[in-house]
């Protein structure tokens, strides 16, 4: 399929809060989740985190998002490929597009960015050189330092409606998706049911949106030392490992030099 076929599937499932997505980061984990038939990858910016031990995603760069991205675009999946555009990367319509370019030339199928009006000149550049654009709106990780910590949003009716007014504004500007991050379950229900685009949630309750994205370690348990109380782990992977390692120095201390 091509990115736009991917795209137009996505956009498809508007109402039927079906859309799941993952973040993904590397080649095996990508043919796994898609085998598993999962709809949408998105090499996110929380690799800065999950992966490269950064304290937040101010600290990830665009050849780190690069050097995942190929990694997952080597598993040719079948779902629709999400590439974050890391901060500092689309300050003008000219960066952005140079940078969506080369997220695309990666192998993304579609991009990503934080933020709503001010952003929609930038989405207008990148959508009118052919490549697809996710939003992202509500609580954005990449002004955690100027919001001084992650913050729950849509709180009030003026914030909800701020939000409504980014969403309105990115889809004059062509995106066909947006993620929205921590809002209050109400203002993610009101938002969804006000848009004619998918909303993908994360941090917004359940069935609030058309879709749902879950960073991988927190639905694998595989990232102990920071679990968001949204999270829903369906496995404990940084257990088993320590096991798994624990069984092997056992194994191989016991058997010594003949
Ligand atoms: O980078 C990321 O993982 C994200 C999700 C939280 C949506 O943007």
């Amino acid at each position: 399929m091509t990115p736009q076929e991917k795209v137009a599937a996505i956009a498809g499932n508007k109402g039927a809060g079906s859309i799941a997505a993952l973040t993904c980061y590397d080649y095996p984990m990508a043919r796994l989740l898609d085998e598993a038939g999962i709809d949408v990858l998105l090499v996110g910016d929380s690799l800065g985190m999950v992966v490269l031990g950064f304290p937040d995603t101010t600290h990830v760069t665009l050849a780190h998002i690069l050097h995942h991205l190929e990694a997952v675009a080597r598993a040719k999946p079948k779902a629709l490929v999400i590439a974050d555009l890391p901060i500092r990367t689309y300050d003008t319509p000219e960066q952005a597009l140079e940078t969506a370019r080369s997220l695309f030339a990666a192998g993304a199928d579609a991009v990503k960015l934080e933020g709503g009006i001010r952003q929609a000149e930038k989405v207008r550049a990148i959508t009118a050189a052919g490549i697809p654009v996710c939003g992202h709106l509500g609580m954005l990780p990449q002004r955690v330092l100027e919001e001084g910590g992650y913050h729950k949003k849509g709180k009030t009716p003026e914030q909800t409606r701020e939000i409504l007014a980014g969403a309105q504004a990115l889809i004059d500007a062509g995106v066909f998706a947006i993620v929205l991050e921590s809002v209050t379950p109400t203002a993610a229900a009101e938002i969804t049911a006000a848009i004619p685009i998918p909303t993908i949630g994360i941090g917004c309750g359940e069935s609030t949106c058309d879709g749902e994205i879950a960073v991988v370690t927190d639905l694998l348990g595989s990232f102990p030392w920071f679990v968001p109380p949204f999270a829903k782990p369906e496995t404990d992977l940084a257990s088993s490992t320590t096991e798994a390692a624990k069984k092997y120095i056992a194994r191989i201390r016991s058997q010594g030099r003949q």
